[in-house]
């Protein structure tokens, strides 16, 4: 199929509603959001959510996030309680996707065939604005081939998707980076299923009772079936194996300058001028999560296009917004981790 790309300076009421008229014929649309690139169905249709499993590869018992325009959406899709309101108007629109149970009218596939649905309200005013425009909730999982790194830019988009989707809209780069922090709801408890930005610290402000699934830094075994279906998958896997290292500050440095010469590395801004023998990526300064949030997801597919045979990279702490990165990285490395 041919793919029409609309640049960020096409982006306007005409190019969005003929992207809302696209979505309600049933077709993909991949659009910006704050965290990364979202790959868009008609959530109410189950056949349009049969095409994003395709284009992207993807297993369909892996549930698709369910994207609305106004976070009071969220009652025609799913069963809210008081816990999701107080959420919602903390945290959303933003980088929150909730699980409630869902109503009738969400179809099966969209779901992988549970009886929950991922609601999520994006802060990006181009998702909000093309959501509105199509009149229907979306249906969208991050818009990357299934296993490679979400894409953080409408370039990652093209390169995955270019010729499998009907439009692509390009938004410019994410601010967030990572994808969106995961809860789960029950009663007044909330269990994390993917760490994001919005973090921990900032959920426990809200609930007194919040669990942190196994799956967010632990290694699943074949057998068990976790909270969230796409934890159990390999993820934001570059081609050359990734080792993260777990040391000091020196010990790393010192591991790095004698890994082999095909050997790339990621490393804080303030150390990239160190390894003059070797390819490095730079992925913000040590104090900046941020700014490594930001970039993690681009210098994972830069590393890939280097063909460099292994990679290493700093091994993330496991609080604030570190969390995700230590999510992510540990995943992408399949959990191969170096004690220095
Ligand atoms: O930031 C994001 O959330 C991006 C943008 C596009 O919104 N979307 C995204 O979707 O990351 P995806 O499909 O790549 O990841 C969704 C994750 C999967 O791990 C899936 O298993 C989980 O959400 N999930 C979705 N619905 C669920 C449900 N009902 N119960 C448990 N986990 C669910
Ligand atoms: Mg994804």
């Amino acid at each position: 199929m041919k793919t029409l790309f609309i640049g960020q300076n096409e982006i306007n009421d005409a190019s969005l509603a003929m992207a809302g008229e696209i979505l309600r014929r049933g077709g993909l649309v991949v659009f910006p959001t704050e965290t990364v690139y979202g790959l868009g169905a008609d959530a109410l249709d189950a056949d349009a959510a049969k095409k994003i499993y395709a284009a992207k590869g993807r297993p369909s018992d892996n549930p698709l996030i369910v994207h609305i325009a106004d976070p009071a959406d969220a009652d025609k899709y799913a069963v809210v309680g008081d816990a999701y309101k107080r959420l919602a108007k903390a945290f959303m629109p933003g980088p929150l996707t909730v699980i409630l149970p869902k109503r009738d009218c969400i179809p099966m596939t969209v779901t992988g065939g549970l009886d929950s649905v991922g609601i999520r309200c994006p802060e990006n005013p181009i998702a909000r604005r093309m959501i509105a425009s199509a009149g229907v909730p979306i249906a969208a999982p991050s818009a990357n081939i299934s296993g490679k790194p979400s894409p953080t830019s409408a370039e990652h988009v093209r390169f995955d998707m270019d010729g499998k989707v009907d439009m692509i809209l390009d938004g410019g780069e994410c601010t967030v980076g990572l994808e969106s922090t995961i809860v789960k709801v029950e009663g007044d408890k909330l269990t994390l299923l993917r760490p994001g930005a919005i973090t921990l610290d900032m959920l426990r402000t809200l609930f007194d009772n919040v669990e942190v699934s196994a799956a967010v830094t632990e290694q699943l075994s074949e057998n068990v079936r976790p909270l969230s279906p796409g934890m159990k998958y390999r993820h934001y896997a570059p081609t050359a194996p990734l080792y993260l290292l777990d040391g000091s500050d020196e010990k790393r440095i010192a591991y790095c300058t004698a890994a082999d010469g095909d050997t790339l590395l990621l490393v804080f801004d303030e150390e990239a001028a160190l390894f003059p023998a070797h390819k490095v990526i730079a992925i913000g300064k040590q104090s900046d999560e941020r700014t490594q949030a930001k970039r993690l997801f681009a210098a994972l597919r830069e590393a890939d296009s280097t063909g460099c045979k292994k990679i290493l990279a700093p091994l993330p702490r496991q609080s604030g917004l570190s969390l995700a990165l230590y999510n992510r990285m540990i995943r992408a490395a399949a959990h191969n981790i170096i004690t220095l």
